[in-house]
């Protein structure tokens, strides 16, 4: 029997591997003017590392990791926790005391598979670590604003929230949880959970009773102190001056629990219920948690899969450019050894061409250059080798021209 991929997962065959690719280029050539520079960590961590860094009763903590060898090791669901860990374990902030660092990675989630949910995805994201300062927050934004409009995608929508402090959310958390004491039967079973374990996850419920529910509840931002509500303010501020437009959004909480203040998602109608794009925030304590000096730092990550649907539903994607240069027809043995010394010299000098590998007839051979879209070819016979010149065919008018030595062809390919 046929042996499938596992559920979740999903091939990337050669044409959808080169859209990647274009919008993997778009990316690094963002991060690059935006001065961020790359890392790259393991595939695996210490379990530990997410247990302590993303918070153990997290979604994505308690339910959905991958954990192997008597719960050791874990294949990384996120990269904010795995970079922070390498920052610290290599001294990062000896070198210079605002790290800006990108990665572009796949991913490791059990969660239940449906359009634009996968359990191994890819994200690309940022991490700016060593500012507290605003203007890096505003400065995270619009690039993660800056990056989406590269790939031409411009409909998408930017919700900002703060969540404050832990000593602010305490505050909240007594009233809001006094107020849905008073509906705990009547909320939703995950609220119901949360009341207990999380309570501000209870504000990114999608179930409508919970909503309604939610409708009078106390409001976060209501027990922020003015420094809080302040700095939300000079960002929001800042990013008017330059142009980028937001929604404010209060129940914006996000599923991690190393957010402090500054929460952000940028979100698309044209992805139906997996609507979130590219996702954010400020985590200034999660470098202490882990480990090292008390440090501030705010990323984002978003969601490639999810970019590139959305690129393919808008035509944004490039058409396909395998096409060949050349082909060499080649015919019996002698001719087979000529065409591929002819080939290796060609594509020594870059030129992108083929030969037959299949030993097909001469016809055949044609209807394959003609297949892979070859601009020019080239067939092998006697009277090539003997004169070590060849006749350099044009498929679209069918001129042809009698050229020797590699550099000639290669000068009339490129004509
Ligand atoms: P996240 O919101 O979990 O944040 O993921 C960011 C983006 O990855 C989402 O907006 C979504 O587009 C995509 N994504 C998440 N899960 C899946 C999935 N199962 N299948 C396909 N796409 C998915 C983080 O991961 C944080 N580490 C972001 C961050 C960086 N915060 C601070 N720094």
């Amino acid at each position: 029997m046929l042996i499938q991929k596992p559920k979740g997962t999903y091939d990337l065959l050669p044409e959808k591997a080169r859209q990647r690719y274009f919008l993997e280029t778009k990316v690094r050539e963002n991060f690059e003017i935006y001065n961020f520079s790359e890392i790259r960590t393991p595939t695996f961590e210490k379990t530990e590392l997410f247990k302590r860094g993303i918070g153990e009763e997290t979604d994505i903590v308690s339910k959905e990791m991958y954990t192997f060898k008597n719960d050791e090791f874990t294949l990384k669901p996120e990269m904010t926790a795995p970079v922070i860990r390498a920052y610290i374990e290599n001294n990062l902030n000896n070198e210079s005391p605002l790290q800006k660092l990108f990665y572009i990675t796949n991913m490791f989630r059990r969660e239940r598979p449906q359009a634009g949910r996968f359990r191994e995805f890819s994200q690309f994201g940022a991490e700016s670590i060593g500012s507290n300062d605003p203007y890096c927050d505003a400065e995270m934004i619009i690039l993660a604003d800056s990056i989406i409009r590269s790939f031409g995608i411009d409909d998408s929508i930017i919700k900002l929230n703060t969540i404050g402090t832990a000593a602010e959310r305490d505050v909240f958390f007594v009233e809001f949880k006094n107020y849905l004491s008073n509906y705990l039967n009547e909320l939703s079973p995950d609220s119901q959970r949360r009341f207990v374990i999380n309570p501000l996850r209870i504000l990114d419920t999608k179930n409508p009773g919970d909503l309604k529910i939610l409708k009078d509840a106390p409001v976060l931002y209501n027990f922020l102190n003015d420094e809080t509500k302040g700095n939300f303010e000079k960002i929001l501020d800042i990013l008017t001056v330059n142009g980028i437009e937001f929604e404010t959004d209060n129940r914006l909480v996000r599923g991690f629990d190393y957010y402090t203040s500054t929460t952000f998602e940028f979100i698309s109608d044209a992805l139906g219920a997996q609507n979130a794009l590219l996702g954010g925030g400020r985590y200034d304590l999660l470098i202490q948690q882990l480990g090292g000096k008390p440090t501030p730092a705010i990323g984002f990550a978003a969601g490639i899969e999810r970019l590139l649907m959305i690129m393919e539903s808008k035509e944004l994607l490039p058409d396909n450019n395998d096409e060949l240069k050349l082909f060499i027809v080649s015919m019996g043995e002698e001719s087979k050894k000529f065409s591929f010394k002819m080939l290796e010299n060609l594509r020594n000098i870059g030129v992108k061409c083929e030969t037959d590998f299949l030993n097909r007839s001469v016809k055949s051979q044609m209807k394959e250059a003609n297949r892979s879209k070859a601009e020019f070819v080239i067939v092998i016979g006697d009277e090539e080798i003997k004169s070590n010149s060849v006749k350099l065919k044009k498929m679209s008018d069918g001129s042809e021209v009698t050229v020797s030595g590699f550099e000639n062809i290669k000068f009339f390919l490129d004509k």
